[in-house]
């Protein structure tokens, strides 16, 4: 619940857990843009690492998760509206980072071999776990602010990109760990 101004307090800079700071806020959507950015930029990179990847089961896992990345954009539209802005995209330097790890591990493995594979998990964990700070620590924002409709929307999609960290870890230590081991 908001605090009711009751007109006798002087506004002070002082900030409390449950004030709706603009700052805060203004940090918070600024955060948004920011992942709006990352997840766009997810959607035109994963097809890259799909057609790089050899595995099928590896393919099949990014082949999910690249859907659900599309509704994580979707998502975020959503959460732009009820704050009553537009969707727009600010440029996320560590996921442009990240996604760039992964094309130089593609670049300099082969097609076809389980190193590639372990590459491109371990590039892809790093992704989620990015996405699972960020929409983590968004989540927790949301509340603090007050925002439960939109804590609610994020914490949606923090559980699809824990669940695709996990995903990856089983795909890796299921087989490909130990053939990239046998590979000389
Ligand atoms: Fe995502
Ligand atoms: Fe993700």
């Amino acid at each position: 619940m908001k605090k009711k101004d009751t007109g006798t307090e002087p506004k002070l800079a002082t900030k409390t857990k449950s004030d709706n700071d603009p700052a805060l806020l203004e940090l918070f959507s600024d955060s948004i843009c920011d992942l709006y950015w990352a997840e766009n930029h997810l959607v035109k990179s994963l097809p890259k690492m799909i057609a790089a990847a050899g595995a099928a089961e590896l393919k099949n896992t990014i082949s999910n998760h690249l859907e659900e990345t599309r509704t994580h954009v979707k998502r975020l539209e959503q959460i732009f509206k009820l704050l009553g802005k537009d969707p727009i995209a600010k440029k996320c330097d560590a996921m442009e980072g990240l996604v760039r790890e992964g094309e130089v591990i593609v670049e300099s493995t082969t097609q076809g071999t389980a190193t590639r594979e372990v590459g491109i998990i371990l590039a892809g964990q790093k992704v989620e776990h990015y996405e699972i700070a960020s929409y983590g620590g968004l989540y927790q924002l949301a509340n603090t602010l007050g925002l439960p409709e939109i804590a609610e929307i994020l914490a949606q999609t923090l559980e699809e990109e824990k669940a695709a960290d996990l995903k990856l870890s089983a795909v890796a230590e299921n087989e490909i760990n130990y053939q990239a081991a046998q590979e000389a």
